[in-house]
């Protein structure tokens, strides 16, 4: 049975490998049910329950749920103490989990196609949506940026989120040279009623936010902000919105349980 609601989950590390530079895919096997993450939604990680170091869990997007296995998977790129405790855990640790947290993405209108565009660590929410829309008979175009072709993640975990996969690196050692806004331009030319879905870098969805805003295209952006808590309580994660509001309370938002997933339009970047 699958439950939706935010658990205390423990579970065991099943696969932990690394598939591009630095970028890490962990699988975990959780105890009992797997709750139900939707593309979006992220989980909150300690590597161990029995030491305090990191002390802080650590909020990871769902990229992959297997739900006969009982396990979902995550990818993420070493980049301090906590990632780094992660990258030494081995198949069969425990590992301490809290999810699904967090809002997913819209559904897509019928009519509408869906073309995702992701940087760095933003890709791996954007494999599950383009996983699950191609579930439903969509046929979404995935865009991807890194900086350098090491930084890729391999088209075998690219691949069954479209079967558009086009790719951008700064330094131009694969695919386009450029940035992934050029590749959006491009594919906004040529859709009728595309609907943009982002996650990456901040720089990276600021440009998309406004490209998609002049082409007046609908845009929803996930964002990846600085978190602890994870479910309110810190308010560690606020951003701004654009509309103006009489009480900070409302002219701010709490990344981690209004969003990560927002209108781009409500976002000041
Ligand atoms: C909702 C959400 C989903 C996320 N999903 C993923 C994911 O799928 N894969 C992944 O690799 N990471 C993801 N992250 C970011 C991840 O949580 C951080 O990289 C991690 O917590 C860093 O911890 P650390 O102790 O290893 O490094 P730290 O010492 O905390 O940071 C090391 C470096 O990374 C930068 N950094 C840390 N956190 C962030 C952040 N949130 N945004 C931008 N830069 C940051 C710091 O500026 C610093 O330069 C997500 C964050 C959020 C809020
Ligand atoms: S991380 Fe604590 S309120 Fe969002």
């Amino acid at each position: 049975m699958m439950e939706e609601t935010t658990k205390d989950l423990e579970g065991v590390v099943f696969s932990h490998e690394e598939v591009a530079d630095g970028f890490r895919f962990l699988q975990i096997r959780i105890d009992g049910h797997l709750p139900c993450a939707r593309p979006g939604q992220f989980v909150q990680i300690r590597p161990s329950r029995t030491t305090t170091t990191p002390f802080l869990r650590m909020p990871l997007s769902v990229s992959h749920v297997d739900r006969v296995g009982s396990t979902f998977g995550v990818l993420y790129d070493v980049v301090g103490p906590k990632t780094r405790a992660l990258s030494d855990m081995n198949e069969g640790d425990r590992i301490d989990c809290l999810g699904p947290l967090g809002n997913p993405f819209p559904d897509v209108p019928d009519d509408a196609r869906p073309v995702l565009v992701g940087g760095g660590i933003g890709v791996p929410p954007l494999l599950h949506l383009g996983t699950h829309l191609r579930s439903t008979g969509m046929d979404p175009i995935l865009i991807v940026g890194a900086r350098t072709a090491g930084k890729h993640l391999p088209l075998e975990l690219l691949s069954p989120a479209s079967e558009h996969v086009r790719l951008a690196t700064d330094d131009g050692s694969l695919g386009h040279h450029g940035f992934v806004t050029d590749l959006l331009a491009q594919a906004l030319k040529e859709e009728d009623k595309p609907v943009v879905y982002t996650c990456g870098p901040h720089p990276m969805m600021a440009a998309v936010a406004s490209a998609t805003e002049s082409a007046d295209v609908r845009c929803y952006s996930s964002l990846e902000e600085y978190m602890a808590c994870g479910f309110g309580v810190c308010v560690g994660c606020v951003v701004e919105r654009r509309t103006q509001a009489n009480s900070p309370y409302d002219q701010f938002t709490r990344v981690c349980v209004d969003g990560p997933v927002y209108d781009a339009t409500e976002i000041v970047w």
